[in-house]
């Protein structure tokens, strides 16, 4: 990250961590899209969920660019909508070319709120309503993912009925084990997602569809786990998939989609590993295109979902430092003004960030403390261990890679209000979403 004083620059910890555009102004305050944050927090309040527009769009390139440059057939990004969704950062990534992986009938609602065509998605999910595949038939996705035995006999009536042939894609499981928290990991044979490989099961699933006059099965898709670092799990799940769809060639099955999901990971701390959106796609890529000559296979579309690798290193949590605690000889916290509510993640799978002062970016981290948020749990906490310049009530807390499944999964535990978020470039910032009322608290109740 670049550090402005006077006419010299110089560089501090973190630029990997940070939004691409991320600088030290002369103030020593943190500036991400060319905006203070410190103003910002002042203006918006806190928590306050930044997202630097110019590092979200550069990660949908990335994707766009590499599937470009690696694969020699037709090929799509889908921004995998459960990362964190709202109508600006659906019209954003459309407007980068990206379709929607959404999962969900709100999913699908805000998709239509931002006028994303139903074309440009595919709709997931392990256990859809009735009225959730009818809200898919009417909006005209691109394909249904077909998760399990069940689905394929409700969807096939639900088709019948309307006189409808509806494009389908079936959600394997490929017993992939992905090297990720066990919550995360979905591609193992004891999984509530998708139809076995092993016994069979997936090849009877793909039959029966092409049995049914009105389903049209034109796609294969698996997806793994989240947060995963390596490549090999990727490249585990085309051959997987392509084997399959080698074997049912015979019965009349001809792939024409393939999708090995999402799942590339972030870091969140430094000593995290760096994963390259390029590095993987080049293989993923290199894979398709080998197994499908090898096997006379020709080569499909090819459907990449991602998610926490575009929004989550876009986006800066920032956060009000209030108490302080000492425990001579124990450990210091700081409590800030969000926590659990606006970011589960620590809580849930033990995850791990740092942060930052954004107020004193200049200054030496000398003070060890752990970062509490303000729920009353005594899990309740942000980040642990982490050195900031001697924190102090009101200083702002920065918390990099705050961008993906926090605000997506924040609640109103203790009746905490959900955080705003905007979107900063060139100087300016936008509202995103605006921070939830006292009023709203009680606008469900009857
Ligand atoms: N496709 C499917 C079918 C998925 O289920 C997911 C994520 C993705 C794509 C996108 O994966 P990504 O590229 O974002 O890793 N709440 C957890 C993550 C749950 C991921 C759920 N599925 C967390 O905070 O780590």
């Amino acid at each position: 990250m670049r550090v402005q004083s006077g006419s010299c620059t110089r560089w501090i910890v973190m630029p990997e961590l940070l939004p691409d555009t991320a600088e030290i102004g002369p103030n020593g305050h943190l500036i991400v899209g060319g905006v203070d944050t410190v103003s910002l927090a002042q203006e918006w309040g806190t928590p306050l969920y930044v997202y630097d527009e110019t590092t979200l769009r550069g990660r949908c390139q990335a994707y766009v660019r590499a599937l470009a440059e690696h694969y020699p057939g037709e090929a799509r990004v889908c921004y995998a909508a459960k990362a964190f969704l709202c109508t600006g950062i659906a019209r954003l990534v459309a407007e980068e070319g990206l379709g929607l992986d959404v999962v969900s009938g709100g999913e699908l609602y805000i998709a239509g709120q931002a006028a994303i065509p139903g074309l440009r998605t595919h709709f997931h999910g392990n256990n859809k309503s009735r009225d959730e595949l009818l809200q898919a038939l009417d909006a005209a996705v691109h394909s249904i993912v077909v998760d399990n035995v069940h689905e394929l006999h409700v969807l096939s009536q639900l088709a019948d009925q309307r006189d409808a042939t509806v494009p389908i894609w079936l959600r394997i499981s490929p017993n992939v084990d992905a090297d990720t928290h066990v919550y995360r990991k979905t591609g193992l044979l004891d999984s509530k997602f998708g139809f076995p490989l092993a016994g069979g099961a997936a090849a009877d699933a793909i039959r029966f569809a092409l049995s049914c006059a009105r389903l049209l099965p034109i796609g294969l898709h698996a997806h793994v786990g989240s947060q995963i670092a390596d490549y090999a799990p990727f490249l585990d799940t085309v051959d997987a998939l392509l084997g399959l769809a080698a074997d049912l060639r015979s019965s009349g099955f001809a792939l024409q989609e393939l999708s090995p999901g999402g799942g590339l990971a972030v870091q969140y701390v430094p000593s995290d590993p760096a994963v390259s959106i390029d590095a993987l796609v080049q293989q993923i890529c290199a894979r398709v295109s080998r197994s499908c000559a090898r096997d006379g296979l020709p080569l499909p579309r090819l459907v990449l979902e991602p998610g926490r690798s575009i929004v989550g290193p876009a986006c800066v949590a920032l956060y009000t430092i209030g108490a302080r605690k000492e425990i001579p000889g124990v450990r210091t916290y700081v409590s800030v003004d969000g926590g659990m509510s606006d970011n589960p993640r620590p809580a849930l799978y033990g995850a791990r960030y740092t942060a930052l002062l954004a107020n004193k970016a200049d200054l030496a981290a000398d003070a060890l403390v752990t970062v509490a948020g303000k729920l009353c749990e005594s899990g309740d906490l942000l980040v642990r261990d982490v050195f900031l310049p001697d924190p102090q009530s009101g200083d702002i807390l920065a918390v990099p890679v705050s961008g993906a499944y926090q605000l997506a999964m924040s609640s109103n535990y203790n009746q905490a209000l959900r955080p705003a978020a905007v979107l900063v470039h060139a100087g300016k910032a936008r509202p995103l979403l605006r921070r939830e009322t006292f009023e709203d608290l009680t606008s469900r109740d009857v």
